[in-house]
């Protein structure tokens, strides 16, 4: 949530600044600002709505500097105007924050006679900071004064009128990261705002905070005193960045589900053996767990969801799932040696973070399943699987969520084989339908006009949609509907096919639409009955499925009665990967119909750092 970027340097700010926003809408666009430091004088210029807007403003009344701090928004305290638009300051403090200063109600009470300019809890830094100043306190001393004050998860950074050549920065659970290229000081809420600035980043620890200058960092942890954080290269290119050739950076990212699901198999599969190549995982402990229990948020416990059906199966573990936020807070039960397994895209996710942090402080193991390495998830698990999905801008997300579930396939196939629960040479099978699986994607990929004339003549004009699945493809059910409901704001509902006639059955005439997904598996001839009750009651009948579920189709004499997509035949531990993109593409094409901002939805965030 919110972006933050950071320049102290010895060319002009403004424009960079604005640059590396751009870079990190995808966290928040509800407003913008920049503050710079100029001549001795503060300017701020802020907008609400979205950067283009920042950037009419800047345009109409630019200002510049050496040194300056820039934001874009998710609104947690305060409506998306304005006056609550960042950098918030005065004449002498411009400060942008992320997170949430839990405090700031107690200590503005502590203030006495202040103006205030926001309903935001950012502005309380503002003041708290100037009043240490005007003690005499230089930006150093009021910092180390102020930042015990605070209670929450925030990332803060800060520059000062009368100190135009540093920024401070302050960590206490939302990621910051900071490069120097030639003489220059960056800082932002990751590498991809700092790609094409710095080559070479370092990510600042809890508790941390910083004083940069053009031509130095000097780090302090909580106790202040001085420490140093390892640089590693930042391997965010602006290139990969964009939206290419597409009009979406979301159709992009789905268009590029088999290239990146493929670079993810092979850092994960040594092609000679058709085995998972993970040498250095720790077998002893890992192979005696007790259960697994799956941890994560959005479309990532989606994933998480479909994974507890492969290692039921293959390993033969109990399994329990656990939607980050309401297992943080639980008084959960962690049998010795327990493997949780917490999946993210960002890494960065508060609740995700907080829910393995309870994970580890009850004796269990961890493993992070992460798309960013360098995030504060892959840096405190015990152990990290990356997925090679790239950068993520679509704040739908799509190309992460299938490497998600490829990884977590391999590491199903890799400990039930290391278990003995299943032989190597079903290991070894279960591998090669995995290496064969990107022309089946592209093929699932190739059908645009078939998800195009559905889209436009079914579910663009329906008043809601009903998703439904058994088994190994409940899961993207229900991934289904969110996708849907991100973009559009159509209201949808994925459920277990089977449960259907338990309610929900009720809702079923022909303005709402029906998509079953039904490849045929075990499932297939259950899920086939329920396809039979809707289209009994004239329900209008999507069905997701294979050539033997289009034949089904026909012999039943429901070939009026069910619109078909049929998809390539594919293993049936893999179908929950294939039949994730024509989901994806019904959502966005529908939201194409529609007019809808595709790349940046009406209220949501890709990155959500608070609770
Ligand atoms: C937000 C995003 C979702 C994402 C979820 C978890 O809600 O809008 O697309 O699935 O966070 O994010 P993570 O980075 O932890 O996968």
């Amino acid at each position: 949530m919110c972006g933050i970027i950071g320049i102290c340097g010895t060319d002009f700010v403004a424009e960079r600044l604005i640059a590396g926003l751009q870079r990190l809408e995808y966290r928040g666009y509800d407003s913008a600002g920049i503050a710079v430091i100029d001549h001795k004088a503060l300017h701020r210029v802020r907008a609400a709505g979205k950067l283009e807007n920042l950037r009419q403003s800047y345009a109409s009344a630019p200002i510049d500097g050496l040194t300056g701090i820039g934001h874009t928004r998710w609104a947690t305290h305060g409506g998306a105007e304005e006056h609550n638009a960042h950098p918030h300051g005065t004449e002498a403090v411009a400060l942008v924050h992320n997170g949430i200063i839990e405090n700031f109600h107690e200590l503005k009470a502590t203030l006495g006679d202040v103006v205030w300019t926001s309903e935001t809890d950012t502005e309380v830094v503002v003041h708290l900071l100037e009043a240490e100043l005007k003690t005499g306190a230089d930006p150093e001393r009021a910092m180390i004064r102020v930042l015990p004050k605070l209670e929450g998860a925030f990332a803060l950074l800060i520059c000062f009128r009368d100190y135009p050549d540093t920024l401070i920065a302050a960590r206490q659970g939302s990621p910051l990261a900071i490069g120097q290229h030639h003489g220059e000081s960056f800082i932002g809420s990751d590498a991809v705002a700092l790609s094409g600035l710095a080559d070479q980043v370092c990510y600042l620890e809890n508790g941390d905070w910083a004083v940069l200058k053009p031509d130095t960092i000097q780090i302090f942890d909580a106790a202040n005193k001085t420490v140093t954080r390892d640089f590693v290269a930042n391997t965010v290119q602006i290139a990969g960045l964009g939206k290419g050739n597409y009009p979406h950076a979301m159709l992009k990212e789905i268009h590029e589900q088999p290239g990146v699901i493929g670079d993810t198999l092979h850092s994960l599969i040594d092609p000679k053996t058709l085995m998972i190549n993970w040498a250095d995982y720790p077998q002893s402990q890992y192979l005696r767990t007790p259960l697994i229990q799956f941890t994560a948020c959005g479309t990532a416990y989606y994933a998480t969801l479909v994974a507890g059906y492969w290692f039921e199966q293959l390993c033969r573990i109990p399994i329990r799932h656990e939607m980050a936020s309401e297992m943080r807070y639980r008084d959960i039960v962690c049998p010795q040696n327990s493997l949780g397994i917490f999946v993210s895209q960002s890494g960065e996710t508060m609740d995700t973070m907080e829910a393995m942090r309870h994970w580890q402080e009850l004796g269990g193991q961890t493993t992070a399943i992460v798309n960013v390495p360098t995030s504060s998830l892959a840096r405190e698990a015990h152990h990290t699987i990356p997925t090679l999905a790239g950068p993520e801008i679509g704040v739908a997300s799509t190309k992460a969520f299938t490497t998600q579930l490829t990884a977590l396939h391999c590491l199903a196939i890799w400990m039930a084989e290391q278990m003995g629960s299943i032989p190597k040479a079903q290991a070894q099978s279960m591998v090669a339908d995995l290496l064969d699986l990107s022309g089946k994607l592209v093929a699932a990929l190739s059908i645009i006009e078939d998800y195009k004339i559905i889209a436009k003549e079914v579910l663009a004009p329906a008043s809601g949609v009903f998703f439904l699945g058994r088994g190994l493809n409940y899961p993207i059910a229900l991934e289904g509907a969110l996708k849907l409901k991100e973009i559009t704001y159509m209201h949808a509902e994925g459920y277990p096919a089977g449960e259907m006639k338990h309610g929900p059955i009720a809702l079923v005439s022909p303005e709402l639409p029906v998509i079953f997904i039904a490849p045929s598996d075990r499932w297939f001839s259950k899920t086939f009955s329920n396809i039979q009750e809707v289209a009994a009651r004239d329900g209008n009948l999507i069905m997701l499925t294979d050539q033997a579920g289009t034949q089904a189709v026909k012999e039943h004499g429901l070939d009026h009665k069910v619109r078909c997509i049929t998809l390539p035949d594919v293993p049936e531990t893999l179908s929950p990967i294939l039949y994730s993109l024509p989901v994806q593409m019904l959502a966005y094409e529908t939201a194409v119909c529609l007019g809808r901002n595709i790349d940046q939805p009406r209220n949501l965030a890709k990155s959500v750092t608070v609770e």
